[in-house]
């Protein structure tokens, strides 16, 4: 099974970094393969909320702006199963992650031969590197963000400076559960 860890935040070896790494090294012990994705590595601008408030998102299931989204829309449909890991920014996801996961939304939630992204598991990490403040409300979101695309919402996970190392450990543990392959599949 293939799965995607997208992380967004500038920072190549910060508190998400880390996270992010835990999460690959999870999946990857499963046996399925993990790819990392940086949001702030590629060109993915906000929703520019086309014609009267929908676009090609409503009718077509595709973003009509054209950048980086197009290929990792479609690298996330193929996906098994997606984790979404970002820093708290004022109690919010960090403005890559809103960038993408808008976007990606418009063209999901309301797809009209159902969300490809339906069943989908997502395991979620909101990392508040700096008061600790407000993983609750970036947490809240993202599960909103998870319910509207119809995924299957694995687990959210808080983490701050003081809970760091068994966080990671736990990052770590969900991902190999998440990217398990099911108990009857091992099965003859
Ligand atoms: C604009 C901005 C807002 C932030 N807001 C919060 C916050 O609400 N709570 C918190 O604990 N840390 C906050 N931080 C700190 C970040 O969560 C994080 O520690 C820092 O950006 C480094 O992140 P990284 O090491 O995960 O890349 C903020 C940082 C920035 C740049």
């Amino acid at each position: 099974m293939q799965f995607l860890v997208i992380s967004s935040s500038p920072n190549i070896d910060g508190l998400t970094a880390a996270c992010a790494q835990a999460a690959l090294a999870g999946i990857r012990q499963s046996g399925s393969q993990a790819q990392e994705i940086r949001l702030n590595d590629l060109n993915i601008g906000m929703c520019e909320a086309c014609g009267n408030g929908w676009g090609t998102c409503l009718n077509e299931n595709r973003c009509q702006v054209l950048d980086d989204f197009q290929s990792l829309h479609a690298l996330t449909l193929q996906a098994d199963g997606i984790a979404l890991i970002t820093p708290v920014y004022w109690g919010e996801m960090s403005e890559s992650a809103k960038a993408f996961t808008d976007r990606l939304r418009r063209c999901e939630a309301n797809n009209r031969q159902g969300s490809r992204l339906a069943g989908k598991p997502v395991l979620v990490v909101a990392a508040a590197g700096g008061s600790g403040n407000g993983t609750v409300t970036c947490l809240l979101s993202m599960e909103r963000w998870a319910q509207h695309v119809k995924a299957r919402v694995f687990d959210l996970i808080a983490v701050n400076r003081w809970s760091r190392d068994y966080k990671l450990e736990t990052i770590r543990a969900a991902a190999l559960a998440m990217a398990a392959p099911p108990k009857e599949s091992l099965e003859d």
